[in-house]
This record gives C-alpha cells, structure tokens and sequence, in this order.
C-alpha cells in the first residue's frame, strides 16, 4: 500500500466514485477540477487506485472533497489517513499566530468518521448552517 501525491488520474477518479455509487462529470471537467485541486492523494494497492481525497483552497479557506475508499477496502484506516494528510498539508502551510478553515460536506451518515477526525458538526455556537447551490445545465 502507498500513498501518492498529486498523480490522481480521471480513470482513476471515475472509478473510485463509480465503486461507491456516485455520480460522475464529464473528462473535460474532472480533469480541470484534478488540476485545479491543490492537494491530491491516492492510495495505491497491487498497481491500483483504492481510494482518494483532494483539497481545493487559496490558503485561508479550504474544502476536502472526493473522499472515497473502495467498499472493500473499507475499515482499515485509508480514510483516516488521506484525511490526516490532506490536514497535514493544510498544517504545514500555516503560519504561525495564523488560522485556516477546512470545510467539507459530509455524507449524510459519516458524520462521526469527521468528528473523530476534529472537524464540528455546523451549525454551532459561533456559525450559522452550511448552504450550497447547484448548478446544472
Ligand atoms: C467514509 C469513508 C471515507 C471512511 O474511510 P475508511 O477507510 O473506511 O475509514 P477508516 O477505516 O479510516 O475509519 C476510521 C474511523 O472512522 C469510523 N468510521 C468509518 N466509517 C464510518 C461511518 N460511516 N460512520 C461512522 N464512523 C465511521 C471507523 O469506525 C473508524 O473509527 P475508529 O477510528 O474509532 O476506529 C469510507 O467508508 C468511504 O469511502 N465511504 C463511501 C464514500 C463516502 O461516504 N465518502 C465520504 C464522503 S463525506
């Protein structure tokens, strides 16, 4: 089992959400959005992709998006540790006396997989609900 960074494929990406029942996008966009990620990791076992995460931000704000671990694979602590990295990195670029917010949108039911992983259920004491609007054409 290792861990790469930032060499996440489009058949790789498609395959991942597809093993876990999510809809995909079309190439153009997957691979822009791929590129446009500031962080991405994949864990390969035996050549293949087996799970995934990216991290989209500009430094200040962050979103982990696209967690996904194959059914099988699932329970053996992946996801921990592509969450793990994906803060480390967010970590490592934090100065000093500085903050940075990591957002993201749980699965409903995966709640406590971020809990236990340091992130607060919104809204809360001092932030009013999360919103998103979704854009089809
Ligand atoms: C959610 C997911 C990423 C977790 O990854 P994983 O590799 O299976 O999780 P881990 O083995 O690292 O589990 C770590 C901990 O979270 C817990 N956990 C895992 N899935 C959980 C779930 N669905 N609900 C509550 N706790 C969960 C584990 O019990 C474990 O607890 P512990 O640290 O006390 O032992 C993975 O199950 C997955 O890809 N699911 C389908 C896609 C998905 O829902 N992605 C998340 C989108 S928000």
């Amino acid at each position: 089992m290792e861990y790469r960074e930032n060499s996440l494929t489009y058949e790789e990406y498609v395959s991942l959400r597809s093993s876990v029942g999510w809809n995909n996008f079309d190439e153009g966009q997957v691979s822009n959005s791929i590129n446009n990620s500031i962080y991405n990791i994949t864990a390969i076992d035996n050549g293949r992709a087996i799970a995934m995460g990216r991290l989209i931000g500009d430094g200040i704000y962050f979103m982990i998006v696209d967690i996904v671990v194959k059914p099988e694979f699932q329970g053996k602590g992946i996801g921990s540790k592509i969450i793990e990295m994906l803060l480390k990195y967010v970590d490592d670029r934090t100065p000093i006396g500085g903050r940075a917010s990591v957002q993201l949108i749980a699965e409903q039911g995966k709640e406590e997989f971020y809990i236990k992983r340091g992130f607060k259920l919104i809204p809360h004491e001092f932030c009013g609900s999360g919103m998103r609007k979704i854009i089809r054409k």
